[in-house]
């Protein structure tokens, strides 16, 4: 089977997962993280390099304090309890976004994840939070801006892997560019998320709530990513047919 390297998750639909069902929101929550830990695990058997979720987005601030507070629980309790099945898996792990607007806490908890798996050399595992692509962006502009105000970069220089050392991505090296991202829940937008890694990426859409995407449902994304012709716009290698003469002539 054809495995992307980079596969990127919008996790979708939780809310409406528990609404449905008569619970409250946070429940879908609850329910998203048990999938977290399925897909981790089915990533790294199937040989996948690099996972990155989408945990929360810049504009998710907008939502219920206590919503809040029940997402920044569930992460910490994840990356507590998984960090030494994540050690042992030789996971790695990195988080992209405005990490400096979390609570405290969790900024300790997520940093020394960071340090202890940092040496592994397995999946890279990543967890985007409090993220926006715009924002990235932004971020890698001025601090190039900087750079080349300070001296230690010049305008002529900026190009695409120059700006790709200024993302949030940038420790990827080789990896940052998205090869397959997957949205769940049936919407059908990319809502911000790795806009300028994922320029060629692959795009699987499912009506599946996240609480349901277990291991199942994500083989079967990944089969759907095998079938995909990627050409980055150019025709099919293997397409030689001759234009008519009448459109030519
Ligand atoms: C989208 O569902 C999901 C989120 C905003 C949060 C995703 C968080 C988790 C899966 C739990 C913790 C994460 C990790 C990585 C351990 P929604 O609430 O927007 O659903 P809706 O569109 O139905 O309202």
């Amino acid at each position: 089977m054809k495995v992307p390297e980079h596969v990127a998750i919008i996790m979708d639909g939780n809310g409406r997962w528990a609404e449905r069902r008569g619970h409250p929101r946070f429940y879908g929550h609850v329910r998203g993280t048990k999938q977290v830990r399925k897909v981790v695990r089915t990533a790294d058997r199937l040989g996948v390099k690099a996972l990155t979720l989408y945990a929360f987005s810049t504009e998710n601030w907008n939502r219920p304090a206590h919503e809040l507070n029940v997402l920044w629980k569930l992460l910490k309790k994840f990356i507590r309890s998984e960090l030494e099945v994540m050690n042992k898996q030789n996971v790695r792990f990195r988080v992209f976004g405005q990490i400096d607007r979390l609570d405290p806490e969790l900024q300790t908890v997520i940093n020394e994840a960071v340090d202890k798996l940092a040496h592994n050399t397995g999946l890279q595992l990543n967890f985007a939070i409090s993220y926006g692509a715009r924002s990235e962006i932004i971020q890698a502009i001025k601090r190039f801006g900087a750079d080349c105000l300070s001296g230690k970069e010049s305008f002529e220089s900026l190009d695409e892997s120059k700006l790709n050392q200024y993302l949030w991505t940038a420790p990827l090296e080789g990896l940052s560019d998205v090869d397959f991202v997957i949205r769940t829940s049936g919407e059908m937008r990319v809502s911000n998320f790795l806009l300028w890694q994922s320029a060629y990426a692959e795009y699987y859409f499912t009506e599946t709530c996240w609480p349901d995407f277990g291991e199942k449902e994500f083989v079967k994304a990944i089969e759907t990513y095998g079938c995909r012709n990627r050409r980055y716009g150019r025709t099919s290698l293997d397409e030689k047919i001759d234009p008519p003469s009448s459109i030519v002539h």
